[in-house]
């Protein structure tokens, strides 16, 4: 039979070796022969059946102290071994950051995220800057400032995605169109502005050619003498350099925004070539955007004087554009996550799109 000096002895030997176990596969074979079911410790424990119930009252004790305070060293020991395999791999597996990216690095930009930085290139070189806006709207941006007349059809035509709201609270909606962000701009800085402003819209449509996400881009200019001349001369600059042709001949048909007077659509001359198409000659017109003269009542609501301040407003559909310009027969991929589409279409996050060198 056992007696408590010979457990001092067992725990002296079993402990020296949990503290020393080089690694968590020598300490678990360790823990299992010391604490496992047919371990030492479980072996002495299963002696208790046959001992005088004195014996018992001062084995028994002792036994279980013995068990707690091995399982205790074992915990401990895991920590520090677990502690030493991370620090191991995290010293390994270091990047340094300021070496030179490999050219064979994988992954590509969306042809959509890459369209609208050459829009914020070709508009940067014209003077304007890139503002932003939130995609969870109220109705005083997304229309009652841009001069949408409650209950007017116009609403319906966005078909919005309202958000539930809690009693009392304005009601929510996800933005239908990058419009917006022009009011928020003027309501934020005294002209001259001069924006544009990139992002995703919302509307309740799905088919081919609709997705219930979208991208446009709104760009603003508001001055003390703005006229539709700049209107005209910026879009058709803007319209050589993104379809990198001198070749663009436009018409502005006239059209209706609530939040324009005049208000036009900008189509220009094309011709299909295979998927693409080839701005500037051909006999067919195609519309790229819409665009106007800032309507007296919007400039009042963000709080500025018509009488002083005038501008012009534009905006159109990035996804589109993006299809136009690269011979993108559908829209719907650009929303599936298809890793051969993107490796096919994408482009490479190491080429920024600059006017110097071209933009893609
Ligand atoms: N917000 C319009 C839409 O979603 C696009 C637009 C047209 C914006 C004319 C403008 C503009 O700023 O002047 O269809």
């Amino acid at each position: 039979m056992s007696a408590p000096s010979d457990l001092e002895a067992l725990e002296t030997r079993l402990s020296v070796g949990i503290k020393a176990a080089p690694d968590l596969a020598a300490l678990d074979a360790l823990r299992v022969n010391a604490l496992g079911k047919k371990g030492e410790v479980s072996l002495k424990m299963r002696e208790l059946g046959k001992m005088s119930p004195e014996e018992r009252q001062v084995m028994g004790p002792a036994l279980n102290g013995l068990k707690d305070r091995l399982n205790t060293l074992v915990t401990c020991r895991k920590t520090v071994l677990e502690d030493a395999v991370l620090n191991a791999a995290l010293d390994s597996e270091t990047v340094d950051v300021t070496r030179p990216v490999s050219h064979q690095a994988r992954g590509s930009l969306h042809p959509v995220g890459q369209v609208m930085e050459e829009l914020a290139v070709i508009f940067a070189d014209m003077g304007f800057a890139v503002a932003e806006g939130p995609d969870v709207e109220d109705d005083f941006h997304n229309f009652t400032a841009l001069n949408f007349p409650s209950n007017h059809p116009a609403r319906d035509a966005h078909d919005t995605f309202f958000l539930k709201s809690a009693e009392g609270e304005t009601s929510k909606l996800l933005r239908t169109h990058t419009s917006p962000v022009q009011i928020r701009a003027m309501m934020n800085k005294k002209p001259p502005i001069r924006i544009i402003a990139p992002g995703r819209v919302y509307r309740r449509d799905w088919d081919q050619t609709h997705t219930p996400m979208f991208h446009q881009v709104e760009g603003l200019v508001i001055d003390e003498d703005t006229h539709m001349g700049h209107l005209k001369g910026c879009l058709m600059d803007f319209v050589s350099t993104f379809f990198e042709t001198d070749l663009v001949e436009a018409r502005f048909r006239p059209h209706h925004f609530p939040f324009t007077e005049p208000s036009a659509e900008m189509d220009v001359r094309y011709e299909s070539v295979g998927n693409a198409v080839k701005i500037g000659s051909g006999d067919k017109w195609m519309e790229v955007l819409g665009c106007g003269m800032v309507h007296p009542n919007v400039i009042r609501s963000c709080e500025l004087d018509p009488e002083i301040y005038q501008g012009f407003a534009f905006g159109m559909g990035v996804d589109r554009l993006t299809m136009l310009k690269y011979g993108m027969p559908d829209l719907r991929p650009f929303f599936e996550p298809d890793s051969r589409w993107l490796s096919h279409y994408g482009y490479s996050p190491l080429l920024q799109a600059n006017l110097a060198t071209g933009l893609s």
